[in-house]
């Protein structure tokens, strides 16, 4: 056997796995979701779009040559694509359009993960401070201790998971404000929404806070802070040729969207942060040159052309949400739906053992929330169409023995 370098080497820290890497980090526990596996299985575990991309993504990628593959991306246009589409979709009828948003505050990602992991390194410090929600989407949580950040996560109100604003606004206002906040709208996992003028109320109020708000969901519920700001700028009588920025008052604020759960794209890992130009390159210059493959580029062209189709799966998670809300309150069973494609179950019998059996007996998988701040208990559930809602409904009822399946 070889003698390990410490052998070696009297006086010595332990070498073996190389020197240590920053103490932020040696303390660290990798962000592990439970993620392999997963293909062939009703995936209602990570809010994801049940039945994949718009027909015209799948077209595009096909026809990409594979002498392709051999050259670095390019971006060119794709940030004007997100703006046309911002500004197709900020509005209804004749009040569309986005003046004054351009190409310059729309940043790129690796998916949201990454514009929030850029977020955390460009702007967190050692000992500053993140002030957040409880419970919220896991990732904030290890990107801030890997900066060597304090976190304050402030509880939902109970009962009904009612966001927190008095303590937010507390937070804010404190002589020491922190340097981030993040708030997830609509909530995951709780669904809890706040309204979008209360967002930018927030975020005017505290310039010495960057503000991010992480819209992923805002498409099955409609928070989005993006159409309020477009009907500001709109109200200001901007044209597009000669418009303020349209985050001027707030330019602390930072708003991210994905293509990955409506669009369906999460393989492919695309994702956008929107804000004023310099915050956007504040970000965006901790990323690497070449970190959004070409295949996630050309899909998302085809992606954001095919407003549509998110619309069509959009509205029919919706209605597959209201034929389960009606089961579930029919049959008595506990849960929590608000904003966003998922919602909260508490099973009557062990939750570890519902989650298994659904995954063995019916090839469904479910989200366990146990060891979660007020969500102890709970399975999180994501919304496809009316039939996998049927499909889960079946099996949950033999499992839990509710509704048609008690007797
Ligand atoms: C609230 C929230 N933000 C961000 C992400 C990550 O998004 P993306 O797949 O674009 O990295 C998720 C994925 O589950 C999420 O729930």
């Amino acid at each position: 056997m070889t003698a390990s370098l410490h052998d070696q080497v009297p006086g010595l820290a332990n070498l073996d796995g190389g020197p240590p890497a920053r103490p932020e980090v040696e303390s660290l526990r990798a962000y592990s979701a439970p993620l392999e596996g997963r293909r062939g299985l009703l995936r209602l575990d990570f809010n994801e779009n049940t039945v994949g991309p718009s027909p015209r993504v799948v077209e595009a990628i096909r026809a990409i040559p594979a002498e392709q593959y051999a050259v670095y991306p390019e971006y060119e246009g794709l940030r004007e694509a997100v703006v046309a589409a911002l500004a197709a979709t900020a509005g209804a009828g004749e009040s569309r359009g986005f003046p004054g948003l351009t190409a310059d505050h729309i940043g790129l990602f690796n998916g949201v993960d990454a514009a929030i992991h850029a977020v955390f390194h460009a702007y967190g410090d050692r000992g500053d401070r993140l002030l957040t929600t409880s419970p919220t989407f896991g990732y904030y949580d290890p990107c801030a201790r890997m900066q060597g950040m304090t976190i304050e996560a402030i509880p939902y109100g109970m009962p009904g998971f009612g966001f927190p604003l008095a303590a937010i606004q507390a937070a804010l206002a404190a002589p020491q404000p922190p340097k981030l906040l993040l708030l997830c709208n609509p909530n995951n996992p709780t669904g809890t929404r706040l309204a979008a003028e209360q967002v930018l109320a927030l975020a005017a109020a505290a310039p010495r806070t960057l503000v991010v708000v992480d819209e992923l969901y805002e498409a099955f519920t409609g928070d989005s802070v993006l159409p309020v700001l477009a009907e500001r700028a709109r109200a200001a009588g901007a044209t597009d040729h000669f418009a303020a920025d349209p985050f001027a008052a707030v330019p602390n604020l930072l708003v991210l969207r994905s293509l990955a759960k409506t669009a369906g794209l999460a393989g492919l890992r695309i994702g956008f942060a929107i804000g004023s130009p310099e915050l956007v390159d504040r970000i965006s210059r901790v990323t690497g040159p070449y970190d959004i493959n070409s295949f996630a580029v050309t899909a998302a062209f085809a992606a954001l052309e095919d407003q549509a189709y998110v619309d069509g799966y959009v509205a029919e998670v919706l209605r597959a949400r209201d034929w389960l809300a009606e089961q579930l309150q029919a049959a008595g069973v506990r849960h929590h739906l608000a904003g966003g494609n998922y919602l909260l179950i508490w099973p009557k019998t062990d939750p570890a053992l519902v989650e298994a059996r659904l995954r063995d007996e019916a090839g469904i998988l479910v989200r366990s929330m146990a060891g979660k701040p007020l969500i102890d208990g709970s399975l999180r559930l994501s919304l496809g169409t009316t039939e996998q809602m049927q499909r889960f409904w079946r099996a949950y009822q033999v499992i839990e023995k509710v509704g048609d399946g008690s007797s």
